[in-house]
C-alpha cells in the first residue's frame, strides 16, 4: 500500500501510523517550572538527542489553536529552562498519571506521587529514583506548520547543562541498558520494554593514497 500521510483510511488503516512507524521513541519525562513558581511534569515522546556536543535534545509539543498551549511549553517559554527525565521501569505508571490534562499550576508530582530532587543547573526539579536525567537552557523554539483545523505542534531544541545519572545504572564506566531499563513508545496505546541488545563496529574504509 502507499497513501498521502492522512489518507491512510483510503489504505484500510483505522488509525494513523505515523507514530507506529517511527517507533519505539523514547520517553522525554519533563519537569518545568513557571514564573509563578508553579511545577509541571508530562511526558514527550516526540523526544530525542539531536546533537552530542555540544549537547542538545529536542522535543514537540501540540497545541490545539493559539489558546491551548500545553502547559510544558508554556513553562520553558517563560522560564529558558526544562529538565528531561528517563522512565524507570517501575515509573510507567506514574509518567502515565502525569500526562492527564491537569489545569495550569497543578504540580503532576503531587499527583503522581513522586518525589523532587532539586536541580543542579537549572532550577527545576527532577523526578526522584529516575535511573538519569537532563538538565536543559531553551535553545530555540520553532513553531511547526498547522493543520486544517489549526493544530500546530511547536518543536523545543535545549542544551543540555547538566546530566544527573543514577550509579546503581553504570557497571565498568558504561550506562547498563538492561540496569537503565528504557521504557519507549510505540504506536496507538502500546509501549515497549527495550531488553535485546548486540554490538556492531562500523565498517573502516581505507582509502589508498594515488
Ligand atoms: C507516553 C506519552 C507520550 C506523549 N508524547 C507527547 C508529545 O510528544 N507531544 C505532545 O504534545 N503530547 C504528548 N503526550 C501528551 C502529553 O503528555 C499530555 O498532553 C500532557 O497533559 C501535557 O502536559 P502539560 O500540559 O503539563 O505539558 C504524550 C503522552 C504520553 C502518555
Amino acid at each position: 500500500m502507499f497513501f498521502e500521510p492522512m489518507n491512510y483510511g483510503n489504505a484500510g488503516l483505522e488509525h494513523n501510523p505515523l507514530k507506529a512507524i517511527v517507533a519505539p521513541r523514547p520517553i522525554g519525562w519533563i519537569s518545568s517550572c513557571g514564573v509563578d513558581g508553579s511545577i509541571n511534569l508530562a511526558p514527550y515522546s516526540f523526544f530525542n538527542a539531536v546533537s552530542e556536543d555540544p549537547a542538545i535534545v529536542m522535543f514537540s509539543a501540540q497545541a490545539f489553536g493559539p489558546e491551548h498551549q500545553k502547559d510544558t511549553l508554556r513553562n520553558v517559554t517563560e522560564t529558558g529552562v526544562f529538565t528531561v527525565n528517563i522512565v524507570g521501569a517501575s515509573q510507567v505508571q506514574a509518567m502515565n498519571i502525569s500526562s492527564g490534562d491537569y489545569p495550569y499550576g497543578e504540580n503532576e508530582f503531587n499527583a503522581a506521587k513522586l518525589s523532587m530532587i532539586p536541580g543542579t543547573t537549572v532550577n527545576v526539579p527532577h523526578v526522584g529514583n529516575v535511573p538519569a536525567a537532563l538538565e536543559c537552557m531553551l535553545l530555540q523554539t520553532i513553531a511547526l506548520p498547522a493543520n486544517d483545523r489549526g493544530e500546530n505542534y511547536t518543536a523545543v531544541l535545549g542544551t543540555v547543562t547538566g546530566i544527573f545519572v543514577d550509579d546503581s545504572v553504570v557497571v565498568d564506566g558504561k550506562i547498563s541498558y538492561a540496569l537503565l531499563a528504557p521504557v519507549a513508545r510505540m504506536g496507538y496505546r502500546d509501549y515497549a520494554n527495550i531488553n535485546d541488545f548486540f554490538e556492531l563496529g562500523r565498517p573502516i574504509i581505507k582509502f589508498e593514497d594515488p
